[in-house]
């Protein structure tokens, strides 16, 4: 890494998430660190960090500790690009650094006993994130949610710092009530 912005904010991520184990204490001292990250974006993303795909939003890694405790990405969503219904097992942090970002909640009405089927889902709201807006989720229960861009809109690009390098997360099929872990891809810094 050659850059002061990102090694000061990995730097201070990794010390202040190793000082909390509840995944709610993480967001609160990590949020404020992405806010000034994606303000500066612009000194440290790379060509490399705005790789795009027209098969599906691209996930372009910036960071990976070595301990797989924390991974950093930035996210490149073309329009009409989404995820499927999902959740991640971790905490994250999200930072907008172009377009606007929009994020649909769906809530669990169905006690979780841990199994994968039996689940439902219904609708909740959605939030329009601009560029240097920053949100978070923490696990248990579930975040669950679908990201994107709708189609009418321009290209979005964010910032996402997880509690684990993020190579998989559950993807929800409402109409089946069922839950399963997939791999999700990512581009190499
Ligand atoms: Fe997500």
């Amino acid at each position: 890494m050659t850059s002061h912005v990102l090694d000061s904010f990995i730097n201070q991520a990794t010390a202040r998430s190793h000082l909390r184990s509840e995944p709610a204490d993480s967001v609160l001292a990590l949020a404020p660190l992405m806010l000034d990250l994606v303000e500066h974006a612009g000194t440290f993303l790379q060509p490399q960090h705005f790789r795009s795909s027209e098969a599906g939003y691209t996930r372009n890694l910036i960071y990976e500790a070595p301990d797989k405790g924390l991974s950093l990405y930035a996210l490149v969503w073309l329009p009409g690009q989404w995820t499927p219904i999902h959740d991640h097992g971790s905490w994250g942090v999200v930072g907008v650094v172009e377009g606007v970002l929009e994020e649909r909640a769906y809530v669990r009405v169905s006690p979780d006993r841990g199994a994968d089927e039996g689940i439902d889902l219904v609708r909740g709201g959605i939030v329009l994130l601009r560029c240097g807006s920053v949100t978070s989720f923490v696990p248990n229960p579930d975040h669950i949610h679908v990201t994107g861009v709708p189609a009418e809109r321009s290209r979005a690009v964010s910032l996402h710092i997880y509690g684990r390098t993020m190579n998989d997360f559950n993807t929800y099929d409402i109409e089946a009530r069922t839950r399963r872990r997939i791999t999700v891809a990512h581009n190499e810094s």
